[in-house]
């Protein structure tokens, strides 16, 4: 674009006289390119360049702004150079045409549109250039450990981007996976984004070490960044804690194992109440089972309360937190506080298949502390598949002390274990084919000894059943001993069957079998109608505090088959605490299936209408499968037989609607729609009758004898001779009053009208409701001489009606007339009914 001189130029003449003689129509061009793009952090150019038509530019007519936006950020003019820190211009090359303007280390905020404008008085011109900033994604698969055949699910963070749109996929050896969802998006301080990818996979996805990719989009990139995690397998830990007391000692060991995992880094914490408790040594990392000791002391006020033992392992995306409650026992044998440490804490390494043990022991200074004592003898679990482990500590010895175990059968036969003598991996002592091993650690502390020495066997229940182990310490002359007594006897499952339902319908059925012993169990799930089909299922185990095992065993069965009242699912365990296979079966028709329907009492409508539709509800819930048969029934009044009811005019059945509930069985409320007619339904009964795969006989819900009501309706009211002839129709029951009055000129002080001048006749009709005609002698031979208006009003009471029906009529010069709303209507002229055999049939 040209600026030529115009007229506003004129003021400057005086000024620029010489100059504008030069420069008779002096142009200037600033040229910017329409966006430029950094990468957070770096140092940004924007360029902007002027050429003015004759050159050299005179700096004297030059000023040259930056705007961010509507903010001034730069200036330069003949005053000098105005900029922050982070922004400048090379002054240099100005002259030359070079306004450029360099941002240092930029940030997201930096990003917008830049005005570049140049005053070459008189002309001025300025261009806006956009700077977009990016920051490119870290990406990183978090590395775990997984369990080999166990569905898992890995995240991917991607952090540190801009803008914020990125597209994370997933793939496996080279393939992609479909199961990811991106977590929620999160803006860092410096306004760039992070976001989490997790990845769901199934135990076939991660079947033989594939590697995974995590691969994310962004502008940023021309090409995707990615992380790989080659599938490493291993082994979670089992964890277990339990505690002991110290004999003649109030303090309390706690013992927390984790054994079997794989790799070997675990970490083991004590929580004390929801705090950590502080190890006061570092533990060394130690093979595939580790232990922790925590020595609880009551003097000092935290015994109350509950600790726990939190396991982490890199199979494990949370910890393992095991929890024991502490209760304070025995106050008599309380210590007087003193300079107390809270708690010593042993911590035991037990590495490998065999044992071996570390121990750390902190040492207390107090007198009545500076003796002997040993520890009870701890049980461990059977971790190792049955393996047993004893455990026994032993402080405060001025001298080391020695260690012998002794394992005594039931029969009598002994024998001594002494400690570390030399044992190959695997090849321990040997008593009835038992393998012993022992494996004794020591520590030394300000000239006090302390040992935790183990003892470790696998065993044979069909060997032994019943041995006494001791322990015997000897410190510098002085022993003492422990004792405990094991028994491995078969202990025979106790069984549980649990049914739930799933959420896509199907039936899960979980056997529980408890306390048995030993381990080893066969458990086998099958069904079908008449033949059975082996099933799949998965199991779990448990051990309990007592050595003895639980197993959980989950099978998963398409709900639809418990339609067939035949099908059946077996289950059969085979254990040696018994001589052949045990079993359970259940079927829908259990008296255990725990889906039968339920059935609430049938809704009767408030009244039964004579002549209307009466609706009868029934709500059944609670069952599964969604197998419901439905009928309706009705049993006349006084009858005995019950009659199916189908759809027709008179009774509609609406189609049931069964609604799945949250708890994964199945409810609806069923309907009957019957046209009620005094004559049918007074004391019939309608009787809803359920049927269900799990029920042995159906169930019912009756209505109950019916009730029916008809509303009287006055059909025609007319005038014969002297009479008012009233008639009420369709009322059911029959009973019913019809009083009348009059009253002499005005309408008040009305008076009962004689029954003598009354005359009423009750007929039935045909459908079982009741007609009545009601007939007022409504003038006498002495009113006939009466001039005067008469008024009379009729009552009708009925059952049915709340309040009375009442009509008002008017006597005027021998005519009767209708007094309602205001108005005036003379009766019609009674006329008699074309003959009928209705005969009354009561008179009142
Ligand atoms: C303008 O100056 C900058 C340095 O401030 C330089 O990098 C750039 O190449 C120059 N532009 C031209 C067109 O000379
Ligand atoms: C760049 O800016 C960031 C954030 O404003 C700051 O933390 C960093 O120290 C800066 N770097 C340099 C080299 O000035
Ligand atoms: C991503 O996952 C990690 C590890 O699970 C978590 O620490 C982080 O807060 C998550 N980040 C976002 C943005 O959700
Ligand atoms: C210990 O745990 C139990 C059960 O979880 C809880 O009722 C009790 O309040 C806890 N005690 C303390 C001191 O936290």
């Amino acid at each position: 674009m040209e600026y030529c001189v115009t007229g506003k130029v004129l003021g400057f003449l005086s000024f620029f006289l010489l100059l504008l003689l030069l420069q008779q129509c002096s142009s200037l061009e600033v040229t910017v390119p329409s966006s430029q793009s950094s990468l957070i952090g770096r140092d940004v150019l924007l360029p902007c360049t002027f050429r003015v038509d004759n050159p050299p530019v005179n700096p004297k007519f030059l000023a040259l702004l930056w705007h961010f936006g509507d903010k001034e950020v730069l200036r330069y003019d003949t005053k000098g150079k105005v900029s922050s820190p982070r922004i400048s211009i090379d002054e240099k090359l100005i002259l030359e045409g070079n306004a450029s303007l360099s941002l240092s280390n930029v940030t997201i905020s930096d990003g917008g549109t830049y005005r570049c404008s140049v005053i070459y008085s008189p002309d001025t011109q300025q261009k806006e250039i956009r700077l977009h900033i990016h920051a490119v994604p870290e990406v990183a698969v978090a590395k775990r450990t997984l369990i080999k055949n166990q569905g898992t699910s890995l995240h991917c963070s991607v952090t540190h981007f801009y803008p914020q749109s990125i597209t994370v996929t997933w793939l496996r050896n080279g393939k992609l996976l479909a199961n990811s969802v991106l977590g929620p998006l999160h803006q860092n301080a410096d306004g760039t984004f992070r976001q989490n990818s997790t990845l769901t996979l199934t135990p076939s996805d991660t079947l033989n070490n594939p590697e995974i990719v995590c691969q994310v989009q962004h502008e940023s990139l021309a090409t995707p960044r990615q992380d790989s995690y080659k599938v490493q397998y291993g082994v979670p830990p089992s964890v277990q804690v339990y505690s002991a007391k110290i004999n003649g000692l109030p303090e309390q060991v706690l013992v927390c194992e984790a054994a079997q995992f794989q790799p070997e880094p675990v970490q083991i914490k004590w929580i004390l109440n929801g705090k950590i408790a502080e190890d006061p040594r570092k533990s060394k990392d130690g093979g595939f089972k580790k232990g922790s000791y925590y020595l609880m002391n009551p003097m000092t006020g935290s015994q109350e309360g509950n600790i726990s033992c939190e396991v982490e392992h890199e199979t494990l995306l949370h910890p393992i937190t095991e929890t024991l409650q502490l209760r304070q026992e025995d106050p008599e044998r309380k210590y007087p506080v003193r300079n107390m440490l809270a708690a010593i804490f042993l911590t035991v390494l037990l590495t490998g298949a065999g044992i071996t043990a570390a121990l750390w022991y902190f040492i207390f200074k107090l007198k009545y502390f500076q003796r002997f004592w040993v520890s009870h003898i701890h049980r461990s679990q059977m971790l190792d598949g049955e393996k047993v482990t004893l455990y026994c500590v032993a402080s405060d010895c001025p001298k080391d002390p020695q260690v012998i175990w002794t394992v005594e059968e039931n029969d009598g036969k002994k024998m001594e274990i002494t400690e570390d003598e030399p044992q190959a991996e695997g090849e321990g002592k040997k008593l009835l084919d038992q393998e012993f091993s022992v494996r004794t650690d020591r520590t030394e502390t300000d000239g006090r000894h302390n040992v935790t020495s183990s003892l470790s066997f696998t065993p044979d229940v069909s060997k032994h059943k019943e041995m006494s182990v001791f322990c015997k310490f000897v410190c510098d002359g002085k022993a003492k001993e422990e004792q405990i007594h094991c028994s491995f006897i078969l202990l025979k499952p106790k069984d549980s069957m649990k049914l739930s339902l799933s959420e896509s319908g199907e039936v899960l059925s979980c056997l529980t079998l408890r306390e048995f012993y030993p381990r080893e169990i066969q458990i086998r799930w099958s069904c079908g109608v008449g033949h059975y089909q082996q099933l799949e299922s998965n199991g779990k185990t448990t051990t309990n505090s007592g050595s003895s095992f639980n197993i959980e065993s989950e099978c998963k069965l398409p709900g639809h088959l418990f339609k067939d009242p035949g099908f059946k699912v077996r289950v059969t365990w085979n254990h040696r605490s018994s001589d052949g296979e045990e079993s359970r079966e259940f079927s829908a028709w259990d008296p255990e299936f725990p889906w039968c329907p339920w059935m609430e009492e049938i809704i009767n409508p408030d009244t039964l209408i004579h002549r209307k539709e009466g609706k009868f509800q029934c709500k059944i819930w609670g069952y599964f499968p969604d197998a419901l048969e439905v009928e309706w029934l009705r049993r006349e009044a006084g009858g005995k037989e019950l009659f199916s009811v189908c759809p027709s005019e008179k009774y509609k059945i609406p189609e049931m609607e069964q609604k799945r509930e949250a708890d994964g069985t199945f409810s609806c409320t069923v309907s009957l729609i019957v046209s009620v007619s005094a004559i049918t339904e007074q004391g019939a009964e309608f009787i809803c009758q359920v049927g269900h795969p799990s029920l042995r006989e159906l169930l019912k819900r009756s209505t109950g004898a019916l009730r029916v009501r008809g509303v009287p309706v006055m059909t025609n009211i007319t005038q014969k001779d002297r009479h008012i002839i009233m008639e009420i129709d369709q009322f059911y029951p029959q009973n019913i009053e019809v009083t009348w009055h009059r009253a002499g000129k005005e309408r008040k002080d009305y008076k009962k009208i004689p029954d003598a001048d009354i005359h009423n006749e009750l007929y039935e009709n045909s459908d079982g409701s009741y007609r009545l005609t009601s007939t007022c002698e409504g003038m006498n031979l002495v009113d006939k001489m009466n001039p005067f208006d008469v008024y009379f009003t009729v009552k009708v009471q009925h059952e049915t009606l709340n309040p009375p029906m009442r009509k008002e009529l008017l006597r005027d010069k021998g005519v009767y007339y209708l007094l309602s709303e205001g108005q005036k209507r003379p009766l019609s002229k009674y006329t008699d009914p074309a003959p009928n055999n209705e005969e009354p049939v009561e008179r009142n």
